[in-house]
């Protein structure tokens, strides 16, 4: 982990209005001041994401989101039993709050998270003040799970890139929108859907009137550039393969998620074999079944996503 002096130094830059790439425990982010306009419209720039994609605004105490949303008490309860921990609440926004119209991208709520990473603990302390954060990649690729990965993406785009050494969950957050009638989970990701089920009942499936209720449901928003060929059961000399449980043999790469067909561990690789075996050279990466349990729902979701055809701004 880094000396303190980094933090300091990391802290300092943010509340100037820089730009600081930190890791969390599910995949690094892009912070900025989130109340700084000019700040969050330095990530959108960073990142060359569509300006309607609304970001995560993250904290380290929740008490801090007093002024800027209306609390539940089911948001109250999941934030007790979750947090700190790899769960985003999207919350009605308070009309008095002083954070950046841009976190809201012209939505009426908030999305909110408190990271549960040391550093990202530290440094949001250090900052004394909310950080909106993406995900630390251009737009439309995959999230970044190591710091090597964010300087290949964003290279001299951030101020500052906190090293934290690898993600330890590897997906990012659950996005539970509690704002409506009904709770809907809006992104599957680090905090398994049961666990939310088992505090909430039976969760609302996705439903959308055509319009994704998340940019984040895009269909193609993780995307690697070479395609990929899912639920794949044979796999053919010019392919890569990523694997899950006993790999199948003659790909011309591999990276296995898990030998041992264990879904958190898978979900800790994936982005990172992702990122590895996208190289120019083969015709595809063909991806073993991943079953649809535990983390496997979040892993699959991106993997679809992953495979979808590309529009053309993102590829
Ligand atoms: O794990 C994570 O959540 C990481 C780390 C850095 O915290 N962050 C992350 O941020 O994945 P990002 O911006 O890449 O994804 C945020 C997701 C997007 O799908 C976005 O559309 C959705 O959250 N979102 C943000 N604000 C929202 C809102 N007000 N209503 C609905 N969805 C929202
Ligand atoms: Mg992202």
């Amino acid at each position: 982990m880094p000396p303190f002096p980094a933090i300091a130094e990391a802290a300092a830059l943010l509340r100037a209005g820089g730009l600081v790439a930190f890791p969390t425990e599910t995949v690094y982010g892009l912070g900025a001041d989130a109340a700084d306009d000019r700040a969050v419209a330095a990530i959108y720039a960073a990142k060359g994401r569509p300006s309607f994609n609304p970001l995560i605004v993250h904290v380290a105490e929740a008490g801090q989101l007093d002024e800027e949303v209306v609390w539940n008490p089911a948001a109250r309860r999941l934030a007790r039993r979750f947090w700190p921990g790899p769960l985003t609440l999207v919350l009605p926004r308070r009309p008095e709050s002083r954070l950046s119209l841009l976190c809201s991208a012209g939505l009426d709520s908030l999305a909110v998270r408190m990271p549960a990473h040391p550093l990202a603990r530290a440094l949001l302390q250090a900052a004394g003040r909310p950080l909106a954060a993406p995900s630390a990649n251009r737009s439309g690729r995959v999230s970044p799970t190591t710091a090597a990965h964010v300087r290949r993406e964003l290279g001299g785009r951030a101020a500052m890139i906190l090293d934290g050494g690898p993600c330890a969950i590897g997906l990012e957050s659950s996005v539970l929108d509690l704002s409506g009638a009904q709770p809907r989970l809006l992104r599957a990701g680090g905090l398994p859907r049961q666990a939310l089920e088992r505090e909430l009942g039976p969760l609302a499936s996705r439903i959308d009137n055509g319009q994704p209720l998340s940019p984040g449901q895009l269909p193609s928003h993780y995307a690697p550039s070479l395609p990929l060929r899912l639920n794949a059961r044979t796999v053919s000399p010019d392919e890569a393969l990523l694997a899950f449980g006993t790999a199948l043999s003659g790909a011309a790469d591999s990276e296995n998620l898990s030998p041992g067909g264990d879904l958190t561990e898978a979900a800790a690789r994936l982005f990172a074999a992702l990122h590895r075996l996208d190289r120019p050279g083969f015709a595809a990466i063909a991806v073993m079944p991943i079953p649809m349990e535990g983390l496997g729902e979040a892993i699959n979701d991106r993997l679809i996503r992953a495979a979808a055809p590309r529009p053309r701004s993102q590829s």
